[in-house]
């Protein structure tokens, strides 16, 4: 095994305590968090600036920020065209520098986001591989002759909308792309794009990094034959299953067994440099497919997202079966994950309704497992409106349901012109999601969703089991109530949370003292008590 786990499935790290990972992970999208310089668009040191709130005021215990390395911005940043180089926008490579000193400063971890499947097209490896067939870096992407009698390799699609293959003229040949036709496929199967990526992984642990989010980590392989997929059997939701792309059953352009592999190849590097982390972005929802990212010893992923929540309709039911199906899931001594929102997903406030944003928030601060938060949700943040014609989205642009501009809007500071995210007078990239809200708004305000937030971080860093404990669900209560317990040598830690806009008795198995709540005051010791519509409640 990877990592030593004491007798309560926790991992441990090499100082024989909780491994850091196990803590609040809090996504930054760099665009949209603090801009230091004026453009309009957040950067590398306004991150900085912004790190003692992380720590000290919200109480997270690491951020990821996605990418900020040099890129054509075609899908801003997750075109990479140079992996080792901080883009002009966000900054240099000394403010990455600068950020990663001072968060260790203030003891909290930082994981970038690595962008492994594809590179930008303008990355200098895609711009000498489509030089010429003959060309020593062809295969570092994936090349395909027109099929017999012309037109593409095979029916693969672009998540993105149309084909993933884009024919290249001067060569005659076609190059794959899941995404946009500027995000080529790195071909992982040639032996020195595996060396040059993973030595890319060496130059940001060599500065002190502590881990990585891995960019579409479940599309790192594909069949080696390319057989065309077959079409979808299941009916598409316009939505969340990308149009077209749900049109094929998707056996053949992803997730080949040959990427545990490579999964293995990753962690040793991390593995070198001590306690280091890995998280992929992995859209499987075959629990046991999803389960092999761990590795049979835990040597790949630290932890596949486990996004079955993102899309989860807001009911009790449904919210139960899949904490238990994932504890279901678990190799043994890994570690659960939660997630409740993302820079590709509506917010969580839109998903699941804006009366429910507290209630989410205890769910994934008390659930057993690492949560990630995305920025701004501590705020119960919306989605912004994006003015039509002003989509920024590539995506957005093809599909505008599909917009993730909605979910970017910058980070809201203050009500100042300018909130505090930028200065006075300039222009935001993206409008501001709601004007009527800012960190310093809701700071003094003891019943704002981010004193909820700080609240619930605070318990977590305070009551052990929270963190840490076994999670059981404790029966007798309404199906719409979700009622669980966590608990740690002897300790325990009860929830409760009504998935209802009505007031719901809740049972305790034992008497018990309101520890927090997201609505009510209650002062005397209970065993039985009527919650009221969304209400959350954590007691002791
Ligand atoms: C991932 C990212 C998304 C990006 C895509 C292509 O899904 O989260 O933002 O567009 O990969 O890199």
């Amino acid at each position: 095994m990877a990592y030593e786990v004491d007798n309560n499935g926790v991992p441990l790290g090499r100082d024989g305590r909780a491994a850091w990972w196990t803590g609040v992970i809090y996504q930054i999208y760099p665009r949209s968090f603090q801009d230091a310089t004026g453009g309009g668009i957040g950067d590398l040191p306004g991150i900085t600036s912004r790190l003692d709130y992380l720590k000290n005021t919200l109480g997270v215990d690491a951020i990821w920020i996605s990418p900020f390395f040099r890129s054509p911005m075609a899908d801003f940043g997750y075109d990479v065209s140079d992996y080792t180089d901080v883009d002009p926008i966000f900054g240099t490579l000394e403010d990455s520098a600068e950020l990663i000193t001072e968060a260790h400063r203030l003891d909290l971890k930082v994981i970038f986001d690595w962008v492994p499947n594809h590179s930008s097209d303008q990355h200098p490896w895609f711009v000498e591989s489509r030089s010429s067939r003959t060309n020593p870096k062809r295969d570092w992407y994936v090349w395909k002759d027109p099929a017999p009698g012309g037109g593409p390799p095979n029916n693969w699609l672009s998540i993105f909308g149309g084909l993933a293959w884009e024919l290249d003229e001067t060569t005659g040949q076609y190059y794959l792309h899941t995404f946009l036709k500027e995000q080529p496929e790195l071909n992982w199967r040639n032996p020195e794009v595996e060396a040059a990526m993973l030595d890319s992984l060496r130059f940001w642990l060599d500065r002190g990094v502590d881990g990585f989010r891995i960019d579409v980590a479940h599309y790192l392989a594909k069949d080696p034959e390319f057989r065309s997929n077959p079409s979808s059997t299941s009916t598409p939701d316009a939505v969340k299953d990308y149009h077209e792309y749900a049109t094929q059953e998707h056996l053949y352009d992803k997730a080949h067994p040959d990427i545990h592999r490579i999964h293995g190849r990753i962690r040793d590097v991390l593995d070198e440099y001590g306690d280091r982390f890995s998280v992929g972005e992995i859209h499987e929802f075959d629990w046991v497919e999803w389960a092999k990212y761990f590795g049979k010893n835990l040597d790949q992923l630290h932890m596949p997202y486990n996004f079955t929540m993102l899309w989860t309709d807001w009911n009790a039911t449904d919210f139960r079966d899949r904490i238990i199906a994932q504890e279901r899931a678990l190799p043994r001594g890994a570690w659960p994950n939660h997630v409740l929102g993302n820079h590709d997903e509506p917010r969580l406030s839109t998903r699941f309704g804006t009366e429910r944003v507290r209630a989410a928030a205890v769910l994934l601060l008390t659930l057993r497992g690492t949560p990630t938060m995305y920025y701004g949700d501590e705020l119960g943040l919306i989605d912004g409106v994006i003015p039509p014609g002003n989509e920024q989205d590539p995506w957005g642009r093809r599909y505008p349901e599909l917009n993730r501009d909605a979910c970017r809007t910058p980070m809201q500071w203050t009500l100042d012109d300018g909130m505090g995210f930028t200065s006075a007078g300039v222009e935001p990239w993206l409008p501001f999601a709601d004007p009527n809200t800012s960190v310093a708004s809701q700071l003094d305000d003891p019943t704002s969703v981010l004193s909820l937030y700080r609240n619930l971080l605070r318990l977590r860093h305070e009551i052990a089991e929270l963190a840490l404990g076994d999670i059981d669900m404790f029966e007798g209560n309404a199906n719409d109530v979700l009622a669980y317990k966590r608990s740690l040598d002897g300790e325990t830690t009860y929830v409760a949370v009504n998935f209802t806009n009505e007031d719901r008795p809740v049972e305790f198995p034992t008497e018990v003292r309101q520890v927090l709540s997201t609505s009510a005051e209650r002062t005397e010791a209970f065993t039985a008590i009527l919650l009221g519509a969304n209400e959350a409640i954590v007691a002791r």
